[in-house]
Parts: structure tokens; C-alpha cells; sequence
């Protein structure tokens, strides 16, 4: 009894793994002892490959604010959504996935249940208050047997996390600065989003949420 408490529950008011279905959880604050050197990653990154809003198929741009690191890096435009491995603003490659990153994310996987996941393609994404990333399913990658390893930074957002098909009932999972949220194996294909977030600060990034989600692409 207590082992399994040990195990789920840091001992504050939040347990710090929470399950959201087989195959997908939340762990609470799983990146917040790596926060300095995550951010100072984002900076070199986005000093690299600026951050820029993309314009979806249909012609609308988007809020979020989207930049790449990695060997591959996802990107849409008007004919559609993939990976590349130029970043198409540069025709330059995407920044190298900082150290910082990858042992992050391999070991947010193994604390999932996912041994072994190499990334080779991180979004990285800028909310501010207002925008939003409405309900989709993470499908260009080559390989659904690796998970997305998504990690929240700054202010907080509301993280909806549905089913396999786009009518499942999401549910609503906030999540703070530090937050990790895994999903994989039955639940990789899951639909997924943000809804727009509230007017907020935080001390290190400001008025606004940094998301940085790890991907094996190729
Ligand atoms: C994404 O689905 O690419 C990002 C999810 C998030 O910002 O939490
Ligand atoms: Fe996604």
C-alpha cells in the first residue's frame, strides 16, 4: 500500500503521475529541476530558427507560434503538413536537439513505460494568452510504435486529451510549468489539443507557455 503511494504520489496535492488512460499520463513537474537549462536550449534554438506562425492547408494561419529542432522538423503550408529537414524560412537544417532535450525526453519515455525513445524531431511551441491548438492526431510521423514525449513551460494551459476518434469526449487536464504528458502504445494516436489559454505571467518565460514536443519522425 505504501510502496504504491510512494510510487504516485509526491506527497503534495497532486499525485505525481496521473494516468489519463492506457497508454498516456501526466508527470507532475517531471522537467522542473531541468527548467535553466530547457529554457537557455530554447533560446539557442530559436536564435537559430526563429519562431514563425505557419499557415495550416486551408489557408489560416495559426496562432501558436512554431519553430523546430532535430533532424527533422514538422512544418505546414498550403500544401500541407510533413516533416522536413530544412527549415523552409532558412533552407538551412533545423538547430541540433540539444543534450538537454534529448536526455529529458528519453527519460520522461522510461518513467512511461517507454524504454529506449530516441527523438530525432522536437516543435516547439509559443502560446500566448489567447491562442489555442485546436483538437488533432499526431500522424506524420513514420513509426506509431514510439510515443510523443510533451513538455510545458511557463504559464499554465489547459491541455485536452480525447480519444481515437475526433467525437470522444476529451477530458480537460491542466497543466503547469514542468508538467510532462506522455502518450503512446493504444493511445498514441489519440486526439489531442489546447484550449486557449488565460492572461497569465511567469517569473521565467513571461506571458506565455513554451511546449516543446518530442517526436520520432523518420
Ligand atoms: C501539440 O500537440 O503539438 C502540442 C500540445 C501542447 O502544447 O501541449
Ligand atoms: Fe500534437
Amino acid at each position: 500500500m505504501t510502496a504504491t503511494l510512494d510510487l504516485f504520489d509526491d506527497g503534495g496535492d497532486e499525485p505525481a503521475c496521473l494516468p489519463l488512460g492506457e497508454g498516456a499520463m501526466v508527470l507532475r513537474r517531471f522537467a522542473l529541476p531541468d527548467e535553466d537549462g530547457l529554457l537557455s536550449a530554447v533560446q539557442q534554438v530559436t536564435a537559430q530558427a526563429p519562431l514563425r506562425h505557419m499557415v495550416t492547408p486551408g489557408g489560416f494561419t495559426m496562432s501558436v507560434a512554431m519553430t523546430n529542432c532535430g533532424d527533422l522538423g514538422w512544418v505546414t503550408d498550403r500544401t500541407g503538413y510533413r516533416y522536413d529537414r530544412l527549415d523552409p524560412e532558412s533552407g538551412r537544417p533545423w538547430p541540433r536537439l540539444p543534450e538537454a532535450f534529448l536526455r529529458l525526453a528519453t527519460r520522461a519515455a522510461a518513467q512511461a513505460g517507454f524504454d529506449g525513445f530516441v527523438p530525432d524531431a522536437c516543435l516547439l511551441n509559443r502560446y500566448e494568452p489567447g491562442t489555442r491548438l485546436s483538437l488533432h492526431q499526431d500522424r506524420n510521423e513514420r513509426d506509431y510504435g514510439q510515443p510523443i514525449v510533451s513538455v510545458s513551460l511557463g504559464i499554465p494551459a489547459v491541455f485536452l486529451f480525447g480519444g481515437a476518434t475526433r467525437s470522444h469526449k476529451a477530458q480537460r487536464v491542466p497543466l503547469a510549468h514542468g508538467d510532462v504528458v506522455v502518450w503512446g502504445g493504444p493511445a498514441r494516436l489519440h486526439y489531442h489539443g489546447v484550449l486557449p489559454l488565460k492572461e497569465a505571467g511567469h517569473p521565467l518565460t513571461g506571458r506565455c507557455r513554451i511546449n516543446l514536443t518530442f517526436r520520432k519522425a523518420g
